[in-house]
């Protein structure tokens, strides 16, 4: 088993020291572009002046134009205080919390085994701060837990440099950068581990094991085992889990805030969780299977949503279900043909056993339905035909309720997480319930077409009148290239931070 994400090794801190004075091995500067050429961003100011005329040479030797993900480092030969200089580009907008947060990314993998470190990047507000902090741990991320050489050396320790240092609301904000960057790198760890470690049983034990070890708002987990799944009438689970030896898990988490003050909101989280998705008997081509281990992507980012929400202490009552099963071919596989009796009454017919995640979720969604929410976000790697449409950074976002939709693609957006509104057009709906000749639904669309937009019309079935907003992963959750920003290779972690705020919108 992997050793879990538990804490960072880097001690996070904030400081009014001047950029030029701050007592550090490295120094990062943030570096604008503008019309008149590379400056230092907002708060790097006195480097300018500490370089005085050589600074323009000094850019323009180090070729470094401020564009986001350039970098460039060097000593810093008693110009400044720290032995080393990195600049880092912000592009033009320095104020925008994305822009630093992916800088700090760059900047923490550009340097390599570096003690002590003082961002000098904008960091004139809580919000920015947060960005700077959130950014560098980030960035700093790897996955080593199954290399035999030495893990790559983390700094100790990270001051943020701002003239906000001692008022409460920077510290909050540093608090919160550290327990949000801390859950979406356990969200990393979890979608990396190979799959024959990762089963849906002990995918349930780490979701107890990484909650008995925190600290903050209570959480109480229930998993239901494959025994109970069956005689509670899990039929969606259960049919997609049969074809495995091992058996499937459902995990229920509630976060109820604490005192006697009434919740603003009650939502609800689903995510998919398939801890490896062969196919099925409708089996995938090879190239195609490669990575279906991040398919429970969706899973660990509400399991780990949930956990930040309560570190937090949010005012906002919250249930996370993650549906967990393998999509394996064994003698007890469902068939292309069988019909499943769904969790709240409904038939589906299965038509191909690689459209697995609507079928898990449908069961989470009729069982969130029941909780009586306020709203319901499901978040799921579903579809390739999302891929297809909006690329590999982009999310598919669909649902019933307009203003919903709009507060998901908003607390998206400020997440760094951006998603795109898709229809889910009424021919779709209509296609769901008529094209089975024995159940009342048809699971899978025999037109290629528009295959996100069916997956949506199909799971909109389980939510009843419930505002609902879902959210489709398939291409941001895994980056199959090379970093940028504070984004790895492999497993992204996506969507935690998106659901954190939109909990946040619900609080104030
Ligand atoms: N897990 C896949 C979707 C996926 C594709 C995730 C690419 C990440 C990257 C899902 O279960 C699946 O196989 N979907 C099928 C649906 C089809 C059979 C209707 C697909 O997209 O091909
Ligand atoms: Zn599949
Ligand atoms: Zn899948």
């Amino acid at each position: 088993m992997s050793k879990p994400y538990d804490r960072p090794v880097t001690t996070y801190s904030l400081s009014k020291q001047a950029p030029n004075r701050a007592a550090a091995d490295a120094l990062v500067v943030g570096v604008v572009s503008s019309p008149d050429g590379p400056t230092p961003a907002p708060g790097a100011e006195v480097i300018a002046e500490t370089y005085g005329r050589d600074f323009r040479a000094v850019v323009k030797k180090l070729d470094i134009s401020g564009a986001p993900g350039t970098v460039a480092k060097l000593p810093a030969a008693g110009y400044v205080k720290a032995g080393l200089v990195l600049f880092v580009g912000l592009g033009d907008n320095p104020d925008d919390p994305e822009a630093v947060r992916r800088a700090a990314g760059v900047a923490a993998r550009s340097l390599g085994a570096i003690d002590t470190v003082a961002l000098a990047l904008p960091a004139s507000t809580p919000e920015l701060i947060k960005a700077a902090a959130e950014g560098f741990e980030l960035g700093g991320y790897s996955f080593s837990t199954y290399k035999t050489i030495d893990e790559p050396e983390r700094p100790a320790s990270v001051i943020v440099l701002t003239e906000l240092a001692r008022l409460s609301g920077a510290t909050k904000a540093l608090a919160a950068a550290e327990a949000l960057a801390i859950a979406r790198n356990r969200t990393r760890d979890w979608v990396n581990t190979p799959p024959g470690d990762f089963t849906p049983a002990t995918f349930a034990e780490a979701v107890i094991a990484t909650n008995r070890k925190r600290r903050g708002g209570r959480i109480a987990i229930r998993v239901w085992d494959e025994k109970q799944l069956l005689a509670q009438g899990f039929g969606g689970i259960v049919g997609v889990g049969q074809g495995s030896d091992n058996p499937p898990r459902l995990v229920q988490l509630t976060y109820k805030p604490i005192g006697t003050q009434k919740p603003k909101a009650k939502l609800a989280f689903v995510g998919k969780g398939i801890t490896f998705d062969s196919g099925g008997l409708s089996i995938k081509p090879a190239g195609s299977m490669a990575w279906m281990k991040s398919d429970m992507a969706g899973a660990a980012a509400v399991v780990n949503a949930i956990f930040t929400i309560a570190d937090l202490g949010l005012p906002v009552q919250i249930t996370a279900f993650a549906p967990m099963a393998e999509n394996m071919i064994n003698g007890h596989a469902t068939r292309p043909g069988d019909v499943l009796n769904m969790y709240g009454g409904k038939t589906v017919e299965v038509l191909n056993t690689d459209a697995e995640g609507r079928l898990v979720l449908a069961d989470a969604l009729a069982l969130a339905v029941k909780g009586r929410p306020d709203a319901i976000v499901d978040v799921a790697t579903l579809t390739g035909a999302c891929v297809q449409a909006l690329g590999d950074r982009i999310a598919g976002l669909m649902g019933n309720d307009q203003s919903l939709i709009e507060r998901v693609a908003a607390a998206g957006a400020a997440a760094g997480e951006p998603s795109w509104h898709l229809p889910i057009p009424d021919e779709m709906g209509e296609k769901v319930r008529g094209n089975s000749k024995i159940a009342d639904l048809a699971q899978h669309n025999s037109e290629r077409w528009g295959g996100a937009l069916y997956a949506a019309a199909f799971l909109r079935e389980f939510v009843g009148k419930v505002p609902w907003a879902h959210l489709d992963i398939a291409g941001p959750s895994y980056n199959e290239k090379g970093p940028y920003g504070y984004t790895p290779t492999a497993a992204t972690g996506t969507t935690v931070a998106t659901l954190v705020e939109l909990a946040a919108s619900f609080a104030d």
